[in-house]
């Protein structure tokens, strides 16, 4: 296993050395806390532990789709303070814009709601929200869909009136939420579809380490999202940029993989001054 200063030095010969080098990126929150929003499972900072106020039986109910229909406050007051638009991307977003200007960016998949990857000018086809976002709503009880304003409407009229009022389907009454997927939801199936095709090019991987996998800012905690890591064929090079070694890194760690601990905006810095282009990069964060 490759650490750190050793780890950048690799994991930019990969993408110098090969012509036909691609990036498959998988990332969580850790991605987004410069940008100013908590991740969910640090400690101190991490949003499930700074919830009290909000009364959660346990910290995750805020993502249950039994306890919004009880309680829908706790979700509205997260998705009042996380609302896409509030938020620039990091420099790690930047990156992966990079990497996309170089034609080497070939996935995202993202367990992020933020949509910073969108604000960093990534591709749509690029992107795999695996967790949904707020782009569209659905009555929780008969599914009608509903366009992105019916939930923000409601969450700027209730920044304004100070009252708390919930989106109410027009056909039954039922409450309408944002195609955030919560516990106990399915996934889109364009995750499974776009994995299942990614992964067959992986498995068919002919010219040498073609493919690199860099998994960064997740704690790799949530099911099925976790699994894809596990799932990369052995002779697909895995990299982690993270705080901390998780998952199946530390589980069920190869060889071949690099490791670099530290946070995501001090290794896009590194590895873009490694590639030669850290004024470009330094240049969209300015922008
Ligand atoms: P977590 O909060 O579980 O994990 C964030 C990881 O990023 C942790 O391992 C941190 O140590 C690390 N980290 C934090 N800041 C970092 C930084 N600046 N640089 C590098 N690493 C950093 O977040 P996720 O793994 O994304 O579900 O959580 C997965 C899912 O759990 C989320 O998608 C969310 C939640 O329930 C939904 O939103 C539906
Ligand atoms: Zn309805």
């Amino acid at each position: 296993t490759l650490r750190n200063d050793e780890a950048i030095k690799v994991l930019s010969d990969k993408v110098k050395l090969n012509p036909n080098a691609k990036v498959i990126f998988m990332v969580g929150a850790g991605i987004s806390t410069s940008c100013g929003i908590p991740d969910f499972r640090s400690p101190d900072t991490g949003l499930y532990s700074n919830l009290a106020k909000l009364n959660l039986p346990y910290a995750e109910a805020i993502f249950d789709i039994e306890f919004f229909e009880d309680n829908p406050l706790p979700f509205y007051t997260l998705a009042t303070e996380l609302y896409p638009g509030k938020f620039k991307p990091s420099k790690f977003h930047y990156l992966l814009k990079l990497f996309q200007e170089k034609k080497i960016l070939k996935r995202v998949y993202t367990q992020n709601i933020d949509t910073l990857e969108q604000e960093a000018g990534i591709e749509k086809d690029i992107i795999i929200e695996a967790h949904g976002n707020f782009a569209k709503n659905h009555c929780i009880k008969c599914r009608k869909e509903f366009d992105m304003d019916v939930f923000k409407n409601k969450l700027d009229e209730n920044e304004r009136t100070g009252r708390c009022d919930f989106v109410k389907c027009d056909e039954c009454d039922g409450l309408i939420k944002p195609n955030i997927v919560f516990f106990g939801e399915n996934l889109p199936t364009r995750f499974f579809d776009t994995w299942d095709d990614d992964l067959s090019l992986l498995s068919n991987n002919s010219s040498e380490s073609e493919y690199i996998i860099i998994v960064a800012g997740t704690s790799l905690a949530v099911y099925p999202f976790a699994s894809l890591p596990e799932e990369v064929p052995t002779d697909i090079p895995r990299a982690l940029i993270n705080l901390e070694t998780v998952g199946d890194f530390s589980l069920n760690p190869r060889k071949t993989d690099i490791l670099f601990e530290g946070t995501t905006d001090d290794a896009a810095q590194l590895l873009a001054e490694e590639l030669g282009w850290a004024e470009e990069l330094n240049k969209l964060v300015r922008e």
